[in-house]
């Protein structure tokens, strides 16, 4: 296996602190959004990255796991979404309670403390400013798309030295199992974004998938060349997202949710199987420092 030379340079600027915890607070079925004051680390965080988050004096579980930052703000009631980067000092995550870290953080309140490193991973500045940014989520996948879509509408700024990018047209196409399941779709309409949605039940929106949708896009077929899309989900789903886009030479950047424990390049737990370039044999390469966000056609999909 080889690694890229720079790949740790992430973690090595990560910042490691203990964070007071401002709300947490219930926003869909299994799904809450926590607020944590956490200056050092939401000044500096660019959409894609996450931090790893643990709760202190436990040993159940002993190992931190990975977040998506959803959001960071300047002031603590979601003042200045898009004021200056260096401004901001609270970092949100959004979560689905899931095993055993997520069951235990459903249960901190303000004023706890919870043990945060990051900004960690490459986030998404790859993604080029194609005209149209097509965001696809899958289940939890919105947490990571939120502040990309803000930032490449024009409105916000995020991380050390970012400038405010020209405005793009961002549509965000969410798939999840059921209505009940869709935490937060309106700050992603507040943000100026058009959100079309699918649930398998047909409870809201399209009954159907992703692929459903973005096969209704009007005009999707016609503007390939200036589209690009940003993806997260489970892996079957970005999969699959990855093969639609391919098929139409639409670019396409996934973010990867492999399972992690350390977060900063030293246990090799999160590889995934990734090409340098389309045509090579993939290497394992590691999702913490060398991703979570890659080109969709270096990923050799298992799925
Ligand atoms: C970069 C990154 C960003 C993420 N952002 C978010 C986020 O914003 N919100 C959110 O809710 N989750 C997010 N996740 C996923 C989250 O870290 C995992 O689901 C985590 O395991 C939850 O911890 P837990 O202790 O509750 O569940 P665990 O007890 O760790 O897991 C329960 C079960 O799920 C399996 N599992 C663990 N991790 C994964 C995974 N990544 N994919 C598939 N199966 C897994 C385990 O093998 C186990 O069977 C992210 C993951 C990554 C890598
Ligand atoms: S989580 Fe340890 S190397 Fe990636």
């Amino acid at each position: 296996m080889t690694t890229t030379p720079t790949a740790s340079c992430f973690a090595d600027t990560a910042e490691y602190l203990s964070a007071r915890v401002v709300f947490n607070r219930a926003i869909a079925e299994r799904t809450f959004r926590i607020r944590l004051e956490c200056p050092a680390i939401a000044a500096a965080a660019a959409p894609g990255q996450f931090a790893m988050l643990r709760l202190p004096d436990r040993a159940d579980p002993l190992l931190a796991r990975p977040l998506a930052f959803y959001d960071t703000f300047c002031g603590i009631d979601d003042a200045c979404p898009e004021g200056p980067a260096a401004a901001r000092r609270y970092a949100d995550f959004v979560y689905l309670v899931h095993g055993k870290f997520t069951t235990a953080l459903e249960h901190v309140g303000p004023g706890d403390e919870i043990v945060v490193w990051g900004p960690l991973g490459n986030g998404f500045a790859g993604v080029p400013h194609a005209g149209h940014l097509v965001l696809v989520a899958g289940g939890i996948g919105q947490t990571a798309l939120l502040a990309l879509g803000r930032e490449r509408l024009g409105g916000a700024a995020y991380g050390a030295g970012a400038a405010r990018a020209a405005p793009q047209r961002v549509t965000l196409c969410w798939g999840a199992r059921t209505a009940a399941m869709f935490g937060g779709v309106d700050d992603f309409r507040a943000a100026g974004i058009d959100v079309h949605l699918a649930t398998l039940d047909g409870s809201t929106g399209r009954r159907g998938t992703v692929v459903d949708l973005l096969d209704a896009l009007p005009g999707i077929e016609a503007s390939a060349r200036t589209t690009h899309v940003a993806c997260c989900g489970p892996e079957g789903m970005m999969a699959a997202v990855s093969r639609w886009a391919a098929a139409r030479r639409i670019g396409c950047h996934v973010s990867l949710e492999a399972p992690m424990a350390c977060g900063i390049g030293i246990c090799f737990t999160c590889v995934a199987r990734v090409r340098d370039t389309p045509d090579e044999p993939w290497d394992y390469r590691r999702t913490c420092v060398e991703g979570p966000i890659f080109d969709a056609t270096r990923i050799a999909w298992e799925a």
